[in-house]
């Protein structure tokens, strides 16, 4: 009996050893050489990846998997923590690269990025066997060849990489700047840095490298720009001074300089420059001629208010005084506002306009911008209507994010917007790139059919520069039985449609943009409701937010006659009423182009007295 408990006692030992044996840890330790590839990588464990830059090449190329979660990157030069940021590095498959340009950390030493690999949950693999150690790599050059289908031929899109809001948007000497939140390692949304692009005409792009990366005050979030013509920073005559919210800890605003033209920045040593115990972000300054002294506007985004600074010289900023409490639309919270004097048609009167971008609350669902009209002093913004009403700036669901541009040549106002919404902006059906811009918009004021003043938007004129040759349908009668005409073969999902008709006696005219797979975008004006409105729900791909399928709708001018203008690039429909009276933007993702466009009334008849498509050429 004794014998038997020991042999058991002993069997069970034995059991016990050989399942620690079989559950001992792999050693995952090692050091790999791969001189093809520029670089050694120490692997410490299941979690850790050292890769030590031993090779040529001005970029690391970093593979990336969407699924994946972040890996998180520290760039050590010589021992020295220079940089850090967060990738979706490949485990198991590898969807895109994106490049790490070592040239600025190459100057000071030896580079090591130092990746902490999570390697716990689905689809994650330990870093020695992980895809991105397969495949990471040296390079100098960065493949931008474009691979979408959905990219857009002349909205402005990031080569590769995620954008949200246009920052720093100012004029000079000749370029219009552009820069933007841009997560350049990956298609969602992380390490906000600015993004920069210039262009002579606000619609073909360059985009030059990033001039501003997160620094130890945090990420770099939305703000705005100004060229300082008469050194009132003393950082030089025509430097472009930049505003933005540093978001670390807290959210504080910082300045940063350039004596290049945009081309490269400075952080001011004596930053932040404004500081507040809430939630404040989005700084959007101007010079006021009236005032002689320069407006900063902040967005309060969880108090729904905007709140005024003056200053003398960009870096001290005494605070006037906030608006907003109980106005316009009261959901979600208020960012990226914008502050400006705006002509009324045909009139010298001005207005100020405060554009205030919302998210969620827009009245479609989401991300949207309202703006209120008013008077601005300097000191206070006193709105002309009453608090319980809201105005919208575009009636689409991709429309966020809205701000002007500074120093724009002869006094025009032009304004660009987020081509997106928060409810699917990093779900949409793209992978190298995502998220595009508007065209640029001309802003000014008109007063509507009841005699209120509303805002106008109209495409910039330069747009039209990219017209190909006109191919006019001519005139033609429409009832309930539908006239289809087919847009020109060359289209590829591009082009630029103005259609003008009077509705006769029919109530409801639809204007459908449809292909052979029986995707199509239905647009309806309801005359005697006065209202625009576009279905989205069959346009093609919807199926990746239950967010995105829907209908909008917006006020259309009073009367039979109406003139509508559709700007199609690829994935986005922007239309505008012929006179700019309203604008409504939605992205769309046909499998196919859209390739007809059809006119039907329910009931009635009217006529099309002008059907022009123009195809549009590519950037020049
Ligand atoms: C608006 C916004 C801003 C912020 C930025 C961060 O889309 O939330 O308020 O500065 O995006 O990327």
């Amino acid at each position: 009996m004794k014998k038997t408990i020991v042999c058991g006692i002993f069997a069970l030992m034995t059991a016990a050893m050989a399942s620690t044996a079989l559950a001992q840890p792999v050693n995952y330790n090692s050091t790999v050489a791969m001189p093809e590839r520029g670089l050694t990588i120490h692997f410490l464990g299941a979690d850790n990846g050292m890769v030590r830059i031993t090779g040529d090449g001005k970029y690391v190329l970093l593979p990336v998997e969407e699924s994946a979660p972040d890996a998180y990157i520290r760039v050590d030069v010589n021992s020295k923590l220079e940089h850090e940021f967060n990738c979706r590095l490949a485990q198991t498959k590898v969807d895109y690269y994106v490049p790490f340009d070592l040239t600025p950390y190459r100057k000071l030493g030896k580079v090591l990025l130092d990746m902490r690999h999570p390697h716990e949950g689905r689809n994650s693999r330990p870093a020695r066997e992980a895809m991105w150690a397969k495949h990471i790599k040296l390079s100098n050059t960065f493949d931008t060849k474009n691979t979408e289908k959905f990219r857009p031929l002349l909205h402005f899109t990031p080569i590769y990489g995620w954008m949200n809001d246009p920052n720093g948007m100012v004029y000079k000497d000749g370029e219009y700047h552009l820069s933007f939140q841009y997560g350049p390692y990956g298609s969602t949304w992380n390490n906000m840095t600015w993004g920069h692009a210039v262009s002579r005409d606000m619609i073909t792009w360059e985009q030059l490298d990033h001039i501003i990366i997160p620094n130890g005050l945090g990420a770099i979030f939305s703000g705005s720009s100004v060229v300082d013509k008469n050194n009132t920073a003393g950082f030089g005559r025509d430097a472009i001074i930049a505003i933005f919210t540093s978001a670390g800890h807290k959210q504080i605003q910082s300045l940063a300089y350039s004596n290049d033209n945009g081309r490269t920045y400075k952080i001011y040593d004596g930053n932040p420059i404004i500081s507040s115990d809430k939630e404040c972000r989005d700084p959007n300054m101007f010079w006021n001629e009236k005032t002689g002294r320069w407006n900063l506007v902040l967005a309060s985004p969880l108090e729904h208010e905007d709140i005024f600074y003056s200053s003398t010289n960009l870096k001290d900023w005494t605070f006037e005084s906030s608006f907003g409490k109980g106005y316009g639309c009261q959901e979600g919270i208020w960012e990226c506002p914008d502050l400006m004097q705006l002509p009324v048609r045909g009139t010298n009167e001005k207005k100020w306009v405060l554009v205030c971008n919302i998210n969620p609350g827009f009245i479609y669902g989401g991300s949207g911008t309202q703006y209120f009209i008013g008077e601005f002093d300097g000191h206070k913004f006193t709105c002309d209507d009453a608090p319980g009403v809201t105005k919208w700036m575009d009636w689409g669901k991709d429309h966020y994010a809205t701000v002007s541009w500074a120093n724009a040549p002869q006094d025009r106002h032009l304004a660009i917007a987020w081509m997106s919404n928060w409810q699917y902006a990093d779900r949409v059906p793209t992978m190298q790139f995502r998220s595009a811009n508007s065209i640029p918009r001309e802003l000014d004021l008109f007063r509507d059919d009841d005699g209120k003043l509303q805002m106008g938007v109209n495409p910039v004129k330069e747009f039209d520069s990219y017209r190909g040759t006109a191919i006019k349908y001519g005139s033609f009668a429409f009832n309930n039985k539908a006239v289809s005409k087919a847009l020109p073969k060359e289209n590829d999902g591009v082009c630029d449609i103005v259609l003008d008709l009077n509705a006769g006696s029919a109530t409801q005219v639809d204007i459908t943009l449809s292909n052979s797979l029986g995707e199509k975008v239905v647009m309806t004006y309801d005359i005697e409701a006065r209202k625009f409105s576009m279905d989205r729900r069959k346009s093609g791909i919807t199926d990746f937010s239950a967010e995105f399928p829907g209908v909008t709708a917006a006020p259309a001018p009073k009367g039979k006659q109406q003139s509508l203008r559709l700007i199609i690039d690829r994935s986005s429909i922007e239309a505008f009423d012929g006179q700019g009276r309203f604008a409504m933007t939605n992205l769309v993702f046909p499998n196919e182009p859209y390739n007809t466009i059809t006119v039907a009334a329910s009931k009635g008849k009217g006529k099309v007295t002008n059907l022009t498509v123009y195809p549009l050429k590519p950037g020049h």
